[in-house]
């Protein structure tokens, strides 16, 4: 252990002391002291608590010894409003008194449905979930219901939920298996490809035409990188799975209502068959959505002669995901265009300044991202070229990426791969604060002895 980072590890333990007694009793109580796999923030390298959070709003979250961070993780990139949006508050706040859950159907299903359909050009008609888990889930099976055929193409390094259809080529932790319990890619019918590698999708959706159901992506790749497609990749895409009765599967839980009011498929002018969406579309309550054609959505309507079961979930439709919902998406297109190109500007202006820290102090560090979504990805060496997550996968420097993550929250910045995703609350102050986190952080990085 370098010297900088020895007493960069103490300042941390200084800051976090209420939160490191909680971790010890989380980690009795949770499987590795998490709920969620990646909420440790690489704290659990050093032996270390990640911060208890109490209290957010805007851009800030408050941990329980009372540090202020500046977040850009923006709760998993879905508070694109910021936290506590007072649109939001006052719209659960007026639903609450009418009940928090009916399990009955309600007419503010239909009005956040309504704003969905509206804008996204794929969707004529929609469920309600309660998770992008879900979601996914549901939108495999009705691919492999309407084609009759049972395999399905994904990106390599693409995180759809947790759930058994698509849990694959995710990060390969073993054997080419992601979990114990889960049958084999081959078993499971999932085969793989890389992200902008457009002949190899190709490739994979020629050979397999005869029993590929669909093709499942994230138009830019979300968790896998923040990588945004080469020009022409997702239209070879379409075209190619058009020609050939294949479905095509956008799973936009984060780009929904992110890259632009019409999604990622508006922002790029491709249409997929199916969409699945979540997080921004919940306004921070649960919610997963799976919508698309309506010939494919109907195979749902069991009333109807569809065959096909997509609709569980003590929760869907619940009203104050819904209201909330409501909230965020009418305050999105209150902004306008303006807002989405007030966002990409910043993420641009952003992304532009940490390449030139990167550059001027010569790391193995690679900026990717488009509009609001922004990634720094450690390496062991210098990389002139990342489309994909393979890419990355090789070339990560672990090592690296949990010390910047603890420098950076050292500096009360919460980051997630490298930076995170930007909120139409975010101000030039809070970008200011980031780059200089960035500089100092990555200073220590390159230089550390
Ligand atoms: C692209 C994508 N799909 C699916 C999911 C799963 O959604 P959820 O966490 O709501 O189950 C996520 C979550 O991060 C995601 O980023």
């Amino acid at each position: 252990m370098k010297v900088t980072m020895k007493k960069e590890i103490e300042r941390y333990r200084a800051k976090h002391k209420k939160s490191m007694i909680l971790w010890k009793k989380a980690r009795q109580q949770f499987p590795a002291g998490v709920s969620h796999n990646i909420r440790d923030f690489h704290m659990s390298h050093f032996d270390l608590s990640p911060p208890f959070i109490k209290k957010s709003y805007d851009t800030k979250l408050v941990d329980v010894d009372d540090n202020i961070y500046t977040d850009f993780w923006i709760a998993h990139g879905g508070a694109i409003l910021g936290h506590a949006h007072p649109a939001i508050i006052k719209a659960i706040e007026n639903q609450l008194p009418n009940g928090n859950q009916y399990g009955m159907v309600n007419e503010i299903a239909l009005e956040l449905a309504d704003r969905i359909i509206e804008a996204t050009p794929s969707v004529q008609e929609l469920r309600f979930c309660s998770t992008g888990t879900e979601a996914t889930m549901y939108a495999s099976r009705l691919a492999r219901a309407y084609s009759g055929k049972k395999k399905i193409a994904k990106v390599i390094g693409g995180w759809h939920g947790g759930n058994d259809t698509l849990f694959y080529f995710v990060q390969e932790v073993k054997h080419g298996i992601e979990s114990k319990g889960i049958r084999n890619q081959t078993q499971a019918g999932i085969l793989s490809f890389d992200y902008n590698d457009t002949q190899g999708a190709i490739q994979i959706i020629r050979e397999n035409k005869e029993d590929l159901a669909a093709v499942v992506m994230e138009p830019v790749l979300g968790a896998g990188g923040a990588i945004p497609p080469n020009e022409g990749f997702l239209e070879a895409i379409r075209e190619e799975t058009e020609k050939n009765d294949i479905l095509l599967i956008y799973d936009e839980i984060i780009t929904g209502f992110r890259l632009s009011y019409k999604s990622a498929q508006g922002y790029f002018g491709v249409t997929p068959d199916i969409t699945t969406m979540g997080k921004i579309v919940g306004g921070g309550a649960p919610i997963g959505i799976v919508g698309g054609r309506e010939d494919i959505l109907e195979q749902a309507n069991l009333q109807e002669g569809g065959e096909v079961w997509i609709g569980g979930g003590t929760f869907s439709g619940n009203p104050v995901s819904m209201a909330a919902g409501i909230a965020t998406l009418d305050t999105l297109k209150q902004g306008g265009e303006k807002l989405y190109s007030d966002l990409d500007t910043m993420g641009n202006k952003l992304r532009s300044k940490i390449r030139e820290i990167v550059e001027q102090n010569n790391l193995p560090a690679f900026v990717t991202g488009v509009g609001s979504m922004i990634s720094i990805h450690w390496f062991k060496e210098k990389q002139e070229k990342i489309e994909n997550s393979t890419a990355i996968k090789v070339f990560l420097d672990k090592e690296k990426v949990a010390n910047y993550q603890l420098l950076m929250l050292n500096r009360d910045v919460l980051t997630r791969g490298g930076l995170g995703y930007l909120s139409v609350k975010h101000t030039e102050l809070d970008i200011k604060k980031a780059l200089k986190a960035i500089n100092e952080a990555t200073k220590i990085i390159g230089n550390d002895k």
